[in-house]
């Protein structure tokens, strides 16, 4: 019995520039602009919302197999990382001549952040299809190409697999049409606050439409926690507070770990928000989306810890 993962395997480059982008671009001159900054500091993670949920997920003791395309010229540091975690990548095509999906994300001393993503193999994830994985009993539609993240919300749909739909960063290049498609076909929808009023808006549908659609509605708030429509009701999912708050990226992945692992075991909607809060909670004091190394049962400590009960 497996959790079938589709989303992005992805290289995050990260790098920060040790002044403030805005005095080096001229609002009067964005006409021609032409900026070049020095990045003295670098690292790459192993990234992909995909490889995020689907790491945070076996730290939990689950089985999760990753439904993606990777490029051949540079996966292969990423296929061996997947095997050393025991993470199954039978479903994980190489696709030859291209490169694995990757974000440059520059970051300056305010925050502020210049991201380019490039997408390579991701491109031609609908290569994949559902029916190519074996005893799968729930799923995610996480980032993806669009065509992609279409296809196997349809196919898990067609093959009467209950499947979370997680559209984050591939929001904007889904159509209405796709949207409001996918979410009739989708057991549970989670976004965070602002992919949520950004998913109102291009589908027209309320938040509560969107819940009505759907058997969980999860909508996540960063540092104020999270909601959860379920049957007409709201329940209120406290944050955790935070060991140390290093970086955020990847709060989201770790948070949907918390929630597949729920839905799986079948645990109440309180309980699975809380683990899965605790997750995001974890995540945020480490940098990068893939580095934090509790075992589970550290884990269903620090939940006992959190919210004085124990999940099996
Ligand atoms: N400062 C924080 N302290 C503790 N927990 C946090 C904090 N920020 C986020 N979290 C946890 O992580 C969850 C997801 O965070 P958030 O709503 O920021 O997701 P996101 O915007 O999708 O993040 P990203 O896409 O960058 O991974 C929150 O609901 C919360 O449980
Ligand atoms: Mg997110």
């Amino acid at each position: 019995m497996a959790t079938l993962i589709c989303g992005s395997l992805a290289y995050d480059n990260i790098m920060t520039f040790e002044g403030h982008f805005r005095e080096h671009i001229l609002p009067d001159q964005i006409h021609i602009l032409n900026v070049s900054f020095l990045v003295p500091s670098m690292h790459r993670e192993f990234g992909g919302c995909a490889g995020n949920i689907a790491y945070g997920l076996k730290l939990l003791g689950s089985d999760p197999l990753i439904m993606a395309t990777v490029g051949a010229i540079d996966a292969q540091n990423y296929l061996d990382r997947l095997d050393s975690l025991s993470i199954r990548r039978e479903c994980v095509r190489v696709l030859p001549d291209t490169h694995t999906a990757q974000a440059m994300i520059t970051t300056d001393q305010e925050n502020n952040q210049i991201t380019v993503f490039h997408p390579g193999a991701m491109l031609l994830s609908h290569l994949n299809h559902i029916s190519d994985a074996q005893n799968v009993t729930l799923g995610i539609v996480a980032p993806d190409s669009a065509q992609g993240m279409y296809e196997h919300a349809k196919q898990f749909a067609q093959a009467n697999i209950p499947f979370m739909f997680d559209p984050s960063q591939g929001l904007p290049i889904l159509d209405c049409a796709q949207l409001c498609q996918i979410i009739e076909l989708a057991t549970y929808v989670s976004v965070n606050a602002f992919e949520a009023k950004l998913l109102s808006k291009k589908t027209g549908w309320s938040i509560t439409d969107i819940a009505q659609r759907v058997d969980a509605m999860i909508i996540t708030r960063g540092a104020q926690g999270a909601v959860i429509y379920h049957c007409d009701s709201v329940e209120t999912i406290p944050v955790v507070p935070a060991e140390r708050i290093v970086e955020p990226t990847g709060c989201g992945d770790a948070f949907r770990s918390g929630l597949l692992y729920g839905i799986e075991k079948g645990l109440d909607w309180s309980t699975t928000g809380r683990l899965a809060s605790l997750m995001g909670s974890i995540k945020i004091a480490y940098q990068g989306p893939q580095t934090y190394t509790l075992n589970r049962t550290e884990i269903i400590d620090r939940f006992e810890a959190a919210f004085d009960y124990r999940i099996a």
